[in-house]
């Protein structure tokens, strides 16, 4: 066959957090293709990327303190240890916020833009849209931040654009008071310019269903996507025909990339919504890699034989299969041959992950425990086919089939056969391996090209059961012959040399044939036997081994348990603010205490005292009452007149030096006043009003 170029990617990760095992599942099964394209000598390039834009970015950054720029290069910074720990070998990782995808994402997005009337006119259009704008933070709300009460079934707190309790699918501006997520505020209706790629048009749906129905999508997919061309949900839940325009467009404030054309006296002022430019990051993360290498990124994407693949979760299927596709070829670009879909990663038969209960299983805690990530490899492996289907890692599973066959079955056959061959025979191994011997190693030798095809059908789980089972063919062939028997006895010297010869060469093979799942096992076999691991058609046989050194180690059940043990809580002993939970009371003891909304109608600084203010107090009662706080370290007087707060109106006058105190201010503070945590005035929700009383 001739070489192939490939140019293959898997998702890019937001840039919002650390790698979870669902994104190292996607990357082994894109890793391991990529090692068996190139064992097969074709050229690969596999690039990876940090997706880092998009308002939830922005906000974390805020929450966090940092601008957008250092959160996310805080969260890069992390993505060495998983990537190097599970042997992923990306050829560059790279950013959504890099110069190349800035540039990439612009030009793309004008090329659509200016499509010449001659050949259909422009595919984007701007259209002005109403949208919920928070009056406090100065910004439009993405629906994920905008919350209220469902307008199905009343649930309250609830996200704008569906209900977590009845599953109802709306708009934001059907929930019943809503209110911004970022500050409480309630939000503005506002009317904003947005941008979008019109997807409706005649050109474009023509071409997606000629591109997503030509048979190289897989079929479940094909099947999912056909349905979006008869009819789709509006976010109101309502349905329309056919595919609906997309907007591409964000008002500013925002992390992304500047729409060109659009600032406003200098200012930016829309920007690319992130699932725009978050594609283009494939490309910006190649083009990256290229010039580090000083190779033409033009010259690269103009070769007609340059295929180019996506490996992604099943989840963003609409942006892999539509949306990129129609911008890479409306702007005259290469089209994906192919999006290669999994489903999601379940652990323990199902379980939801959830970090705090413990289920789920941390890729860096895998490693911090020593276990080998060949092992997680392995067992993927084990579990992957081409469809788009879940896969449960299941811990007593994994240990069966790490221990009984990866090595019970595999690596058990060099550890049988390496110490006669080092201790009788100098290491020097014989070619000659009789006939049942031939036989079997011809029997190996003629599953090559269905492990094969196997690899490069994404169906590791098939390639991985016929590598076990010629593994098993050779157990056969071992407790036939037994090396231990024929060891006993000198007179069969030449029969324990040609079974151990074979079954190093046959060791030797089913190595290769697994070593795009076990990079680093193969590695070792390569010095083992002098063998190269590299190249998939290899011939010849082994002429020496070294001693054998251990390949691999058993997953214990205490490693397993460790794994899945949920984080220590540590029970401290708190003292919140600074003092016990004063004794229980009963109810009819906190009746006793009447609090009521007060208004301060005035406050004065008192003369001779630096911790109090004289505040006047209305609690409806149709005259005033004198009240002293020591909250003058905190409040000049002006600030609290006018304001609302509570007081126990039930307390027995008390007569100070600077007067009667008819009452008591509430007001918290640390039990222990040399912490300077300060003291503050309670004050109530707007709508409450003087005199009412506290239950
Ligand atoms: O769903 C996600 O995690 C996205 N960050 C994937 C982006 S893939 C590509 F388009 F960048
Ligand atoms: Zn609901």
């Amino acid at each position: 066959m001739s070489q192939r170029q490939l140019f293959v990617t898997t998702a890019l990760p937001y840039a919002n957090g650390n790698f979870h095992i669902g994104h190292i599942m996607e990357y082994i099964q894109a890793d391991i293709w990529v090692r068996f394209q190139r064992m097969q000598g074709h050229q690969v390039d596999f690039v990876g990327a940090d997706d880092t834009h998009g308002a939830p970015i922005m906000i974390a950054a805020e929450k966090a303190g940092l601008t957008p720029q250092q959160f996310v290069a805080n969260i890069a910074a992390g993505r060495k240890p998983y990537l190097d720990g599970f042997h992923i070998q990306f050829d560059n990782w790279h950013s959504t916020d890099a110069p190349e995808n800035h540039a990439l994402a612009q030009q793309i997005y004008r090329d659509l833009r200016d499509i010449p009337e001659l050949e259909g006119g422009s595919l984007i259009e701007r259209r002005t849209i109403e949208q919920f704008f928070d009056p406090e933070k100065n910004m439009f709300l993405p629906d994920r931040f905008i919350k209220g009460e469902c307008p199905k079934c009343h649930a309250k707190d609830q996200y704008g654009d569906n209900c977590e309790v009845c599953g109802a699918v709306y708009a934001p501006t059907d929930l019943i008071n809503p209110f911004s997520a970022l500050s409480g505020a309630k939000p503005e209706l506002k009317s904003s310019e947005h941008f979008f790629f019109k997807l409706s048009d005649p050109r474009c749906v023509a071409f997606l269903e000629k591109w997503t129905q030509d048979g190289k999508l897989q079929p479940e997919v094909a099947n999912k996507v056909k349905e979006w061309f008869s009819v789709r949900t509006n976010p109101d839940g309502t349905t329309s025909e056919g595919l609906g325009d997309w907007d591409i467009s964000r008002d500013a404030p925002y992390f992304g990339i500047e729409i060109p054309d659009t600032a406003i006296d200098g200012a930016p002022a829309k920007y690319f919504y992130v699932w725009l430019d978050a594609p283009v990051g494939y490309l910006a993360s190649l083009k990256n890699l290229l010039d580090k290498r000083g190779e033409s990124y033009d010259a690269y994407m103009a070769n007609d034989k340059l295929e180019q693949y996506h490996f992604i979760g099943k989840d963003i299927v609409t942006f892999h299969t539509l949306f990129w596709p129609a911008m890479l070829h409306f702007s005259g670009r290469k089209t994906p041959n192919n999006v290669f879909v999994h489903g999601f990663l379940t652990v323990n038969n199902g379980e939801k992950m959830s970090k705090s209960r413990g289920t789920g299983l941390d890729p860096l805690k895998y490693l911090g425990l020593g276990m080998n990530p060949e092992w997680l490899r392995y067992y993927l492996a084990t579990k992957l086919n081409n469809r788009n289907e879940d896969v449960d890692f299941n811990a007593e599973d994994f240990m069966l089939r790490v221990n009984s066959d990866l090595i019970g079955k595999f690596v058990n056959i060099a550890s049988r056969a390496a110490g006669f061959l080092t201790k009788r025979f100098d290491g020097q191994l014989t070619q000659s391996f009789g006939e049942q011997g031939t036989a079997l190693l011809g029997d190996i030798h003629a599953a090559k090209g269905s492990v094969a095809q196997a690899y490069d059908a994404r169906e590791y789980g098939k390639a991985t059961r016929e590598i076990m089972l010629l593994a098993d063919k050779v157990n056969a062939y071992v407790d036939q012959h037994k090396p231990w028997d024929l060891a006993k006895d000198a007179a069969n010297n030449e029969a324990l040399h040609q079974v151990c010869s074979l079954l190093i060469n046959a060791f030797a093979e089913l190595s290769r044939y697994l070593a795009p799942v076990l990079p680093s096992l193969a590695q070792a076999v390569e010095t083992f036997t002098g063998t190269s691991m590299q190249n998939w058609h290899a011939t010849g046989y082994v002429a020496t081994i070294q001693p054998y050194q251990h390949l691999m180690q058993r997953v214990t059940p205490e490693q397993l348990e460790a794994l899945f043990e949920p984080p220590a809580v540590v029970e401290e002993k708190v003292t919140p603010g600074g003092e016990d939970i004063a004794p229980t009371i009963s109810i009819d003891d906190f009746a006793k205490v009447d609090l009521r909304i007060a208004e301060i109608v005035n406050c004065e600084a008192v003369e001779g005292s630096v911790k109090l203010l004289r505040l006047t107090l209305d609690v409806g009662e149709g005259k005033t009452r004198n009240v002293f706080s020591g909250v003058a370290s905190m409040y000049k007087p002006e600030d609290l007149v006018g304001k609302l707060t509570v007081m126990v109106a039930n307390l027995a006058p008390r007569k100070m030096k600077f007067g009667v105190s008819e009452g008591m201010v509430l007001a918290a503070s640390h039990a222990d006043d040399k912490t300077d945590a300060g003291i503050y005035v309670l004050h109530p929700w707007p709508g409450a009003k003087p005199g009412m009383r506290i239950h």
